[in-house]
């Protein structure tokens, strides 16, 4: 997996992995109004994604996602791995997500890479099933 740094060309790429791996996918429109934002920074290849925030020494991820033909072999754990290595050198102390609490596979790949559990939004993800929760997740780099 090579991974490029994501910009306004890979939008189309973008919202195809999205349209795959969600729900409610995300149009190019909207990536392209992310990526105009200064704070917005992320990594992509034509397997997967990660895009974040990076304000100071905080960053979030906003969205991350590998296809499904591709899950389970790695991917996902590099895309974070180059965040984390990201991270580490632009002295980013703490780093945010917020996941559906029915989301198990991706729970258990955060805690794996090291994110806990600090707090529950309740009813945040509105989907065709009704309100779900997020669970809150913080990665401590300086812990
Ligand atoms: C979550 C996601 C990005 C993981 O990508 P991936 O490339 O499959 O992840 P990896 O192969 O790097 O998985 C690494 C580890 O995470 C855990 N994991 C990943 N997917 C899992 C699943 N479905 N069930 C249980 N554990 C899982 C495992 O510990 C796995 O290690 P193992 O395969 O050796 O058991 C991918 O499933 C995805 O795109 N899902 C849909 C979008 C999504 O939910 N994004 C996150 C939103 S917050």
């Amino acid at each position: 997996m090579l991974l490029s740094k994501i910009s306004i060309p890979h939008v189309q790429a973008l919202a195809t992995l999205h349209m795959v791996s969600f729900d409610e996918p995300w149009t190019e429109h909207a990536f392209a109004m992310l990526l105009k934002l200064p704070t917005t920074i992320g990594w992509c290849d034509e397997k997967g994604f990660i895009l974040c925030s990076h304000v100071l020494d905080e960053m979030e991820i906003i969205t991350f996602c590998v296809h499904p033909s591709c899950r389970r072999q790695g991917y996902g754990e590099l895309l974070l791995r180059t965040m984390f290595d990201y991270a580490t050198n632009m002295n980013v102390s703490k780093i945010f997500l917020d996941v559906r609490i029915d989301n198990i596979g991706a729970i258990q790949l955060y805690k794996k890479m090291g994110f806990v559990e600090n707090g529950i939004r309740k009813g945040y993800y509105k989907t065709r099933q009704g309100p779900k929760d997020a669970v809150c997740m913080v990665y401590d780099i300086l812990r």
